[in-house]
């Protein structure tokens, strides 16, 4: 399976991908990076591993749609099956869902529908739950609003601070978005209105706190 990444920054979630697939536990390859950050640690991560990038910069494009429509065209060009957001800091546009319908996954580090947006993390702490997470979901033109696939839950405790929870979060992260990748590519993820149905599953026990994570 073909697997075109976008993202802006950083790139653990990029990294945790490729190892996955170097460690033959996902049987894809990642097409291109396209990031709209020359700056983005992630294309240290593309360069390290022969993955080709490409830097495409919002101000030199005549409209959102017009940014939206080239990325889908490079995907497009590539064969691209999946698109991947990891870290991509922006809300996807038009063209690009409407080139890709459910084949867009994204990651959020908080437990769906509380806390879209920004600083999930920070957001669960200052509200004082006690239980956050993250989630795997396809993209819709929304906010963090598309059908979940996969979440997984931590504890917060009294004392986390955003940095403390985002480390707890992120951990599993690196496990659940390769998994959610997986099932996809085993054509295992059904989906019906904004419910996913994992096909094959022992019930639906990807979508739980899975004691294996
Ligand atoms: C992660 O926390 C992810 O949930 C959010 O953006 C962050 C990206 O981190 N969408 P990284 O660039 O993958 O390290």
């Amino acid at each position: 399976m073909n697997i075109g990444v976008l993202a802006s920054g950083r790139g653990s979630n990029f990294q945790a991908i490729i190892d996955a697939i170097r460690e033959g536990k996902l049987s894809a390859k990642i097409v291109v990076l396209i990031t709209d950050n020359p700056r983005a640690f992630a294309i240290e991560r593309a360069c390290k591993y022969g993955i080709p990038h490409i830097v495409l910069n919002p101000a030199d494009f005549a409209s959102r749609e017009a940014f939206y429509d080239r990325i889908a065209a490079e995907l497009r060009d590539r064969r691209t099956e999946l698109v991947v957001l990891a870290g991509f800091m922006r809300i996807v546009g038009r063209p690009l869902i409407a080139a890709f319908p459910n084949r867009i996954m994204n990651i959020h580090p908080a437990l769906l529908p509380a806390f879209p947006g920004l600083h999930g993390q920070k957001q669960a702490v200052d509200y004082g739950v006690k239980i956050s997470g993250c989630t795997v979901h396809f993209v819709d033109e929304g906010m963090d609003t598309g059908p979940i696939i996969i979440q997984a839950a931590v504890p917060v405790y009294h004392d986390d601070t955003e940095e403390t929870l985002s480390e707890r979060i992120l951990k599993l992260e690196h496990k659940i978005y390769p998994e959610a990748i997986r099932l996809f590519s085993e054509g295992r993820l059904e989906v019906h209105g904004r419910i996913v149905r994992i096909a094959g599953g022992e019930r639906e026990d990807f979508s739980v706190v899975n004691p294996s994570f």
